[in-house]
This record gives structure tokens, C-alpha cells and sequence, in this order.
């Protein structure tokens, strides 16, 4: 966040700061631009600044060390991190300064080129202190302010600060929500975005920029949300907005109504509903920047080479819950694409049933915390075998992204509710790009395949946006089924972890009986359950084995079942079988469980719901399971 013209701009920002502390963080930061306050008596202003790295004690410990901040600061930054490029260290903590140390930078998203701008701006001969991609848009400015005209921002005309970030911008591919303060224009906030949210707020004497509602509650009403690629510029009780190319445009109004409570949750009624609506987000995030220009794919710490990977025989994938189901997912797409060999396995099993591991054997370990104890153990033990262990997890530095070969990081944000949602949709989303990785690799799958690939999952944001705004009629097929205590989801190929995850998510959130199970199963034994008033929900929509997904289902209507289908839009030959159906967009089969799994996320939310329970903190469970 950022703050001018308040008059206690450290008690702001750190106040703020806590604010937005429910969110989760490892570090927290702040930059105070000094000898802008009332006795700072017009000399030079400069840049005092602070970090820390202690997890959730962050920002206590900041306040501790901005007792010897100077006083007569009025305007600054502040910034608490979740790691996503680089690990949590106080060297990484926001705010980055330049070369010059003139100039402060906070940044929430991820600066997608910014190998590429690193190496370019190395070579002009600016060193970096820090392993975070936010750190080259500092570098970015300071070169863009050096070429702005002498005399700009120092009267009426433009901004030279202003000035720079859009001509800094125009280099810039990614997401971001970024504020600036530079010590030539001490009052001045630059502000800019794109996909990452930034909200302004203006006082009568102050101005505010902030990534998230809660942080300037009560500080004012006059609030306004940035939209893409416009550039704010904030003075104490004024704001002027333009877009990348400096041309004014007016500033859209937030009308905010909401308390802390609400607005922490983004205004939704829980996180578990916020969280399923940041998915388009998480998906969008967790894709940028893998797609280099030369067409070579990129995980994030990667300390397997070429060499090694193709040296692979086999890949093991471990996990448990909501993760294992992703890994189901990663099984299909990894022996398509790549033509390897893949088991996968509980996590808690694993290292008790003595797989057959070596030297040329991939483990992949699935797990949104990096820390589930099980997979942990699982990993430790195909270790101590000699194969080389890979893990894909939310969170940057966690246990197992420490002790793992190779890390390939899902960029979902921290998520709060227990029950997995926009994890879980990362995941899978970074497992197909593993896939592809390891197709790339060993040759199975050309330049244009992967290119033409990578263009349908970057399409996958968009129709999940369509999904969401479906979720209404979601609820309404929850309202019909309402009744019912006994739910059996079924699907065939990818539409199987799809059930799985369905049926997971209804006992956790609704706590009814609910079993996942792939349909060509059923006659095996469990059709013996069904009967009038069993749900039945299938994952309907047009994979691989769509026919004969249509003749298990068949069986059980017969059987006196209600059937709920997730279907293709415009599928009427599907949804002909149907009681219910939830349509979701067409996508490429082994990407459709990404699409398919959020109707069934909105029936388990809503059958919670109506039974009165917490869909965040359901019985018996814990976000991090940390005991076998
Ligand atoms: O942090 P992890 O991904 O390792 O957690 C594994 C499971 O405990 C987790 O996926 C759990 O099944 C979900 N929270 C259920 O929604």
C-alpha cells in the first residue's frame, strides 16, 4: 500500500499492513520518504527503509524497527509479501529500490519477462539485490527516469515519475499491481495495473493506493478502482488517471458499503466463495511467464538438467486429498504428452508398500502447503532410493519446496478456506504444463503442439470466468437435490478425479454420504446402492469415453436415481438424460476437469449452505495436516 500527505504515514501503512494480515505472508517492508513531513524543513528528501522476514511476526517486527523511522515522513510505502519469485527472505521483502536508492517500488503479480529484462538491464551495469522479478522494474524506472526531459515534475507539467512508469511499462509482460515513490517528487504516489487489483483512495489532504478494500476502510470514502493499464498519480487530496500512452481518463468510482469482516472476504459471504471466484486468477497467475520466447517451456527452481529429466524412466506422482486427485489428472496428461510411465499413489501408502524406485525415477510430490507430513515422508523415503524428486506447491520456501530437486510453484495466492478450490485448480493447470515440459524434453510433442496447447490453456481463464457467473443456477440445482443423503459421482477418464473431487468436496463441506467412483465400475457392486432418491452426478461432458459414460448413467436412471450432469454448452443429446444440468465452455479433454470441477465446488457449497454449516472451517479438518 501506499501513503502521501497523511499526517502519520508510518501508523497508516502499518496499519494497513495488519490489515491485510488475514491474507497470510512471510515477509513485510516499508519505505518512508523522508523530509517531506512539516518539519522537513525543504531539504532533499530521501528514502529510509525497513524489512523483515518473519513470517506472520512480520509486521510486528517492522513496527518495532519503524520506532527509529523518521518522523516527519508523510508519505511511503508498505508491502507484505507471499513469495512467488524468490525465497522469503528480508533481502526479498518489498519495497526494492534502484540502483540509485532514489527510488522505492512495492508490486503484487508476476513480471513475466523478467529473465529477459534482468539479462538486458545486467548488462547496461545495474546490480540486483534481491531474486524477485519486481526488483527489474526498479532497474526499469531508473532507466526510463533518466531519459524523462530535465525540468519535468518539478511545476505544473507532467510528472517525470509518472512519466517513467509508463514508459517502463511499455516493456513490461505480466501481471501487476505496483506503487512508486521516487525522492525528486516526495509527495507524489505512482500508481499502475494490470490483472493484479489496485484501489485509490483520496482525502482532503491525503491520497492512498492499496491492493485490497480492507486496508482503507475507514480512511475515506472517495475510493476508486484502477482498471488494466492505466497509471495513477496520486498527491495529497488529488488523483489524476491516465492510460499507458498519458492520455487522462476518468477514474471509476468503488461504492463500498462493507465492514472489515465483509471486506476481507473480498464481500463474499465466506473465503471458500471468494476463493472459488479468484480461479480465473489463480490459473491466469499460475501460467504466466512459462512460455519463453524461443519457445522452451519454464518451471521455477529447476535444479534438474535436461540430461537428468530425459534420463527418466518412470514418474511416481504422490499426494493426498484434493492434491491426489490433481495428481489422477497429471497421469493422463503426462503419459499423452509425454510418453512416460506414470504411478501414482496416496501419499500416506506410498513409502510403506516398497515401490520400486531408482536413480532414473521422477517423484512428484502434489501438495497446496508443502508440508502435509505424509507427502513429506513420502518424498524423504524416494529419496533416500536415489530418485530425484520434483514438487509442485503453493507456497515458496515451505518444507518441501526446500528439500526437492525441482520446484514447480502453482500461483494461486494464500487460501484460507479449508476445502481446496483455487489450489486445486493450479495445480492441475501446473501439472499439464509439467507435461508438457517433459514432452518438450523427450521430443513427443512438437513446437506447434505445445504452442497450440498453451493457446487453449490460456483460454481457460476467460470460460472459467463464463462458469462463475453460472453459479446461480448452480444453486438452484442444489435447491433441487436438497433432500437427498445419498450423492455417488461418477465419471470416466479425466472426468473420474473430477467425481472424486466432487464427492470430496460434498463430505467435507455438507458432511453427506458421497461416494466418487469411475462409472464403468458401478456394476461391479455399487449399483446395489442405488436407488429411488439416489443423487447421481456425472461428469457428463465430452471426453474420451463420453459414449459409455452415457450407458453406466443410463443404468442407474433406470434404477430410479436423480441425475445431475455437467455437460458441454449446447450439448442437448447429454443433457436429454438428465434431471439437472450444470453446462460448462468446451475445452481440450485433458483440460476440461479445470472447467468441469467448479459446478461441482458450487453444489458442495451450496448443499453445505443450506444445512446451516461453515463452509471455511468444516468439522474435524485442519488447512495443514502436519501429523500421519
Ligand atoms: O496441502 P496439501 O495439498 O498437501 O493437502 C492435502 C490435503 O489435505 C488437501 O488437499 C485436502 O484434501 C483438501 N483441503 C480438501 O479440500
Amino acid at each position: 500500500m501506499g501513503v502521501t500527505g497523511a499526517v502519520d504515514a508510518v501508523g497508516v501503512i502499518l496499519d494497513g499492513l495488519r490489515r491485510l494480515e488475514y491474507r497470510g505472508y512471510d515477509s513485510a517492508g516499508i519505505v518512508l520518504v523522508e523530509g517531506t513531513g512539516s518539519s522537513g524543513g525543504g531539504g532533499p528528501a530521501r528514502l529510509w527503509r525497513a524489512r523483515q522476514a518473519g513470517g506472520t511476526k512480520s509486521v510486528a517486527r517492522l513496527a518495532e524497527e519503524v520506532s527509529g523511522a523518521p518522523a516527519d515522513a508523510t508519505a511511503g510505502l508498505g508491502h507484505v509479501r507471499w513469495a512467488t519469485h524468490g525465497r522469503p527472505t528480508a533481502a526479498n521483502a518489498h519495497p526494492h529500490l534502484d540502483c540509485t536508492g532514489r527510488l522505492a517500488i512495492v508490486h503484487n503479480g508476476i513480471i513475466e519477462n523478467h529473465l529477459e529484462l534482468s539479462a538486458e538491464l545486467r548488462q547496461a551495469g545495474h546490480a540486483f539485490s534481491s531474486e524477485t522479478d519486481t526488483e527489474v522494474v526498479a532497474h526499469l524506472l531508473e532507466e526510463a527516469l533518466a531519459s524523462v526531459p530535465p525540468g519535468s515534475g518539478s511545476g505544473p507539467g507532467p510528472s517525470a515519475l509518472a512519466v517513467a512508469v509508463r514508459a517502463a511499462l511499455s516493456r513490461v509482460e505480466g501481471a501487476f499491481a505496483l506503487a512508486v515513490v521516487h525522492d525528486g517528487e516526495p509527495d507524489l504516489l505512482v500508481g499502475a495495473r494490470r490483472v493484479s487489483p489496485l484501489i485509490v483512495g483520496i482525502t482532503e489532504d491525503g491520497g492512498l493506493l492499496a491492493s485490497d478494500i480492507p486496508a482503507l476502510l475507514g480512511r475515506t470514502r472517495h475510493l476508486y478502482a484502477l482498471e488494466d493499464d492505466q497509471v495513477v498519480e496520486v498527491r495529497p487530496g488529488s488523483l489524476q488517471v491516465t492510460d499507458l500512452g498519458g492520455r487522462p481518463v476518468e477514474p471509476r468510482p468503488l461504492r463500498v458499503d462493507w465492514d472489515l469482516e465483509a471486506a476481507e472476504k473480498g464481500g463474499y459471504d465466506d473465503f471458500m466463495a471468494k476463493e472459488i471466484h479468484e480461479q480465473p486468477l489463480a490459473v491466469r497467475e499460475t501460467l504466466l511467464g512459462r512460455h519463453l520466447p524461443d519457445g522452451s517451456l519454464m518451471l521455477d527452481e529447476m535444479r534438474l538438467s535436461g540430461a537428468e529429466l530425459r534420463d527418466v524412466d518412470k514418474v511416481f506422482i504422490v499426494g493426498c486429498g484434493s492434491s491426489y486427485h490433481a495428481a489422477m489428472v497429471a497421469k493422463y496428461a503426462i503419459e499423452h504428452w509425454a510418453r512416460l510411465p506414470v504411478e501414482i499413489d496416496i501419499a500416506s501408502e506410498f513409502r510403506y508398500r516398497d515401490p520400486v524406485l531408482d536413480r532414473r525415477t521422477l517423484v512428484i510430490g502434489i501438495s497446496q502447503s508443502g508440508e502435509t507430513v505424509d507427502t513429506l515422508q513420502a518424498l524423504r523415503s524416494a529419496h533416500r532410493c536415489g530418485s530425484k524428486g520434483l514438487v509442485v506447491t503453493n507456497v515458496v520456501d515451505s518444507s518441501m519446496a526446500r528439500e526437492s530437486d525441482a520446484v514447480l510453484y502453482t500461483r494461486a495466492g494464500p487460501e484460507i478456506g479449508v476445502a481446496s478450490t483455487k489450489t486445486h485448480l493450479a495445480q492441475i493447470v501446473a501439472l499439464e504444463v509439467l507435461a508438457l515440459y517433459l514432452g518438450q524434453l523427450r521430443g513427443t510433442l512438437s513446437p506447434d503442439a505445445i504452442a497450440e496447447l498453451l493457446d487453449a490453456m490460456r483460454a481457460l481463464p476467460d470460460q472459467l470466468e463464463e462458469v462463475l457467473r453460472r453459479g446461480p443456477d448452480v444453486a438452484r440445482v442444489a435447491e433441487g437435490v436438497a433432500g437427498a443423503r445419498d450423492f455417488f459421482y461418477l465419471g470416466r477418464h479425466v472426468g473420474y478425479p473430477v467425481a472424486l473431487e466432487g464427492a470430496l468436496k460434498l463430505k467435507e463441506l455438507s458432511y453427506l454420504r458421497a461416494e466418487g467412483y469411475p462409472a464403468g465400475e458401478l456394476k461391479h457392486g455399487p449399483i446395489a446402492l442405488i436407488e429411488p432418491g439416489t443423487v447421481v452426478v456425472g461428469v457428463a461432458t465430452r471426453t474420451r469415453l463420453w459414449e459409455k459414460l452415457m450407458s453406466n448413467l443410463a443404468e442407474v436412471k433406470a434404477r430410479g436415481a436423480t441425475v445431475v450432469l455437467v455437460v458441454n454448452d449446447g450439448d442437448e443429446e447429454t443433457a436429454a438424460q438428465a434431471d439437472a444440468v450444470c453446462p460448462v465452455p468446451r475445452t481440450r479433454p485433458l483440460f476440461s476437469p479445470v472447467l468441469d470441477v467448479v459446478p461441482l465446488q458450487f453444489l458442495a457449497y451450496h448443499l453445505a449452505r443450506s444445512r446451516g454449516l461453515d463452509v471455511d472451517r468444516p468439522r474435524n479438518l485442519a488447512k495443514v495436516v502436519t501429523v500421519e
